[in-house]
């Protein structure tokens, strides 16, 4: 059984430790920390399984020139124990309602288009959005609300903590 809910003080150090393990290198365990610092995760929520914090999804701000601000999912990550059981769908779904309740339109992400497809993302250029990695097919896009996501706005640009430990 999955619970998940929004991020404790509690949580930090576990947070740490499955985005340390789950990637190559530090870096997005850095960035969770720094977003944490700055105030920059706008959601974040771990997944618990029996008492254990076993994955975490963050959310922060991205922007377009026009101003509209979304939100981008990265990263999320669920410990290898506990993968291909529906952690990170879970995480996903409880993370896109919780942008959507705190009134975000529309959310990017940069994965794999066969896994985030499942959950309403389309690729970003279909809507006329790019990012700053070349993300390509993987720089997808979502809308929570309707009519929020902006067309042909161009660039989306990510927290500057992103450039820091990209
Ligand atoms: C990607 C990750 C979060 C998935 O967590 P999970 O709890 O195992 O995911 P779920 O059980 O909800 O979903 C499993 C599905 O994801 C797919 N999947 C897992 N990793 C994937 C990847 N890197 N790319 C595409 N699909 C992937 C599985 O094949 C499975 O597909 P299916 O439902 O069609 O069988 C986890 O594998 C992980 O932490 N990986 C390391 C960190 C990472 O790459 N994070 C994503 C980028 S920010």
């Amino acid at each position: 059984m999955v619970i998940v809910r929004p991020e404790t003080r509690a949580d930090i150090s576990a947070i740490h430790a499955i985005h340390r393990a789950s990637f190559p290198t530090d870096a997005e365990a850095m960035l969770v920390d720094r977003l944490r610092v700055g105030h920059h995760l706008t959601v974040s929520l771990v997944a618990e399984v029996r008492d254990e914090v076993v994955g975490h999804i963050a959310f922060s701000p991205v922007s377009i020139s026009s101003g509209l601000s979304g939100v981008g999912l990265a990263p999320v990550a669920v410990s290898e124990p506990h993968r291909n059981r529906g952690v990170a769908t879970a995480l996903i779904r409880a993370g896109l309602t919780e942008c959507r309740t705190a009134g975000f339109g529309w959310v990017v992400v940069l994965g794999e288009p066969e896994y985030y497809r499942r959950f309403g993302f389309r690729a970003a250029a279909e809507f006329g959005l790019n990012d700053e990695y070349g993300g390509g097919l993987a720089f997808q896009a979502v809308e929570l609300i309707p009519g929020a996501l902006p067309r042909d706005a161009g660039l989306v640009r990510y927290g500057p903590e992103f450039a820091e430990f990209g």
